[in-house]
C-alpha cells in the first residue's frame, strides 16, 4: 500500500514511523514533513492550505490511503475535496469530513453535541457583540475562576481562564469586540470551571464502530510545576494511573459510545480519531473539548504503546470495517519530553544548528520543528523534537528519555524537567 500522511509536526512522525513497520505499506510519503520524517518516508514539499496539491500528490504517487495529521485541513474540508474527485473513489481516507470536523471547528456545535448525547460536559452559555451585555451579567452570576473560549479554531490558545471578574470581562471584549482570534472569536462560550486532573483520551472511528487508544496525560504549561504560559504541549506519558478500569468504564460508557452514536445519528461524515479532553473531576469523567485528530505529544507516547499493525488498523477504520478489531496495547510505559527554543511559546529564533553527541538509540526521537539544510539539521518552530522513551515502568522510561535528552543540544534549547514527576508521586 502507498500511504500518505499529512502533516510535519511530532504526531506526523510518530505515526508516520509506526506506518513504516507495518510490511503492507509499501510506499511512505508525507506532506510536508520535517528534518527527521525524511529517513523513513518521501518528504512532499506541498501547501496543505492549497488542496489541489494535495490532490495532484494523490493521483501522481498512486496513494492508496491518505492519514491526515493536524485539524486545519481537516476543518477546511481537505477530505471532503478529496471525496469529490471522481478519479479517487477507492482512495482510503483517515479524517472527518467538515460535517465531523465541526466537533472541533465550533466548541458552540460540540457543546450542543453533548448535552443533545447526554456527553457529560461543563454547564456553558454562548454570547456575541449583540448579548455581550448579558454575557458581563452571567460572569457576575459565576463563582471564579472564570472560563472563556473562543468559538472557533485559535491554534490551542483559544481559552482563557481568569479569577478576576474585572480580567473575564476586558477578555470577553478582547475575545468579542478586539476580534482577539478574527472571527474564531466572533461568539464566546462562557463555561463553568471544572477542578480536576487531564487525561487525553483517544477513539479511533469508522463512525459507527470504534477502538479506544492508550490513554494519555500531556504537560501543557511551559515551566516545571505547571507554571507559566500555555504551549502546545511540553510532554506526555502513557498510561496514566489514574486511568483505571473503573474509570475508563465510565469514559467508554458515558463518554465514547454516546459521542460515537451522536457521529451516527447526525450523519456525520467521520472516519478519524476523535481525541477527547476529559477532566477527571472527583472521580468522574467530564469533556473539556473534542479534536478531530490524535493530539500532539500524545501520539508520541499512545503509538508506540500501539502493538496492531496500524496500516491495517487504519485501513479498516478507513473502509467502515473497525467492527470485531481489537486493540492490543505494549505492555510497557511511555513518556516523551518535548525539546522546544528558547523563548516559546513566545517568540523564538530558527535556524540553530541541532548537534547529538551521540546517536539516541534507547528512544526514538520524533522530529516537529525541524529541517535539514544542506545536510545540517536546524531548528524550524517552536517545538522541536519529542524524545520518546520507553521502560517497563514510569521511573525507567522518563530516565530513558532525559539521558537521552542529554545527548541533544542546540543554543537556547529549553525542556521540562518533571515531566511525569506528579504520577509517580500518585504511585506510578
Ligand atoms: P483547550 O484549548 O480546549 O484544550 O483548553 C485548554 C485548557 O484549558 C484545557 O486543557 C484545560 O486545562 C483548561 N480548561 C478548558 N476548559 C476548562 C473548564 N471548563 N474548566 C477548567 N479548565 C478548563
Ligand atoms: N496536546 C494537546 C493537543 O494536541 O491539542
Amino acid at each position: 500500500m502507498k500511504i500518505l500522511v499529512i502533516g510535519s509536526g511530532g504526531r506526523e512522525h510518530a505515526l508516520s514511523w509506526k506506518l513504516a513497520q507495518s510490511p503492507k505499506c509499501d510506499q511512505l510519503f508525507i506532506a510536508p514533513g520535517n528534518g527527521g520524517t525524511g529517513e523513513i518516508a518521501t518528504n512532499l514539499e506541498i501547501n496543505l492550505k492549497n488542496h489541489q496539491e494535495v490532490i495532484d500528490a494523490v493521483v501522481e504517487y498512486h496513494i492508496d490511503m491518505v492519514v491526515v495529521g493536524p485539524e486545519d485541513p481537516l476543518v477546511n474540508g481537505l477530505v471532503d475535496d478529496l471525496k469529490a474527485q471522481e478519479n479517487l473513489k477507492d482512495l482510503l481516507i483517515v479524517g472527518p469530513g467538515k460535517t465531523g470536523a465541526v466537533l472541533e471547528g465550533s466548541k458552540q456545535v460540540a457543546k450542543d453535541f453533548m448535552k443533545k448525547y447526554g456527553v457529560p460536559t461543563a454547564a456553558a452559555e454562548v454570547f456575541d457583540e449583540e448579548t455581550i451585555e448579558q454575557g458581563y451579567k452571567f460572569l457576575e452570576s459565576l463563582k471564579p475562576p472564570y472560563v472563556l473560549k473562543a468559538d472557533g479554531l485559535a491554534a490551542g490558545k483559544g481559552v482563557l481562564i481568569t479569577e478576576s471578574l474585572e480580567e473575564a470581562k476586558q477578555n470577553l471584549d478582547d475575545l468579542i469586540l478586539h476580534k482577539k482570534f478574527g472571527d474564531a472569536s466572533a461568539k464566546v462560550l462562557i463555561e463553568e470551571f471544572l477542578k480536576g486532573i487531564e487525561l487525553s483520551v483517544f477513539v479511533l472511528t469508522d463512525g459507527k464502530d470504534y477502538v479506544i487508544l492508550p490513554e494519555a496525560k500531556d504537560y501543557k504549561r511551559i515551566g516545571d510545576g505547571d507554571t507559566g504560559l500555555n504551549t502546545g504541549g511540553m510532554g506526555a506519558v502513557s498510561p496514566v494511573v489514574f486511568a483505571d478500569d473503573e474509570f475508563m468504564k465510565k469514559v467508554e460508557e458515558q463518554v465514547v459510545v454516546p459521542t460515537v452514536k451522536g457521529i451516527q445519528e447526525e450523519g456525520m461524515d467521520y472516519c478519524g480519531f476523535v481525541f477527547i479532553g476529559l477532566m477527571n473531576q472527583s472521580g468522574e469523567p467530564y469533556v473539556i473539548e473534542y479534536n478531530v485528530r490524535m493530539g500532539d505529544p500524545e501520539t508520541e507516547v499512545v503509538i508506540p504503546r500501539v502493538k496492531n499493525d496500524l496500516v491495517d488498523l487504519l485501513a479498516a477504520a478507513a473502509s467502515g470495517k473497525l467492527a470485531g478489531q481489537k486493540l492490543e496495547v505494549e505492555p510497557y510505559t511511555a513518556a516523551t519530553v518535548i525539546l522546544v527554543s528558547g523563548g516559546y511559546p513566545e517568540a523564538y529564533e530558527k535556524g540553530k544548528a541541532i548537534l547529538f553527541k551521540k546517536p539516541i538509540k534507547t528512544v526514538v526521537p520524533f522530529h516537529a520543528g525541524t529541517k535539514l539544510e544542506d545536510g545540517k539539521l536546524l531548528t524550524n518552530g517552536g517545538r522541536v523534537m519529542a524524545i520518546t522513551g520507553l521502560g517497563k515502568n514510569m521511573g525507567e522510561a522518563i530516565s530513558r528519555c532525559y539521558k537521552a535528552v542529554d545527548l541533544v543540544e542546540w543554543e537556547g534549547m529549553n525542556y521540562r524537567k518533571d515531566i511525569g514527576f506528579d504520577l509517580q508521586k500518585l504511585g506510578q
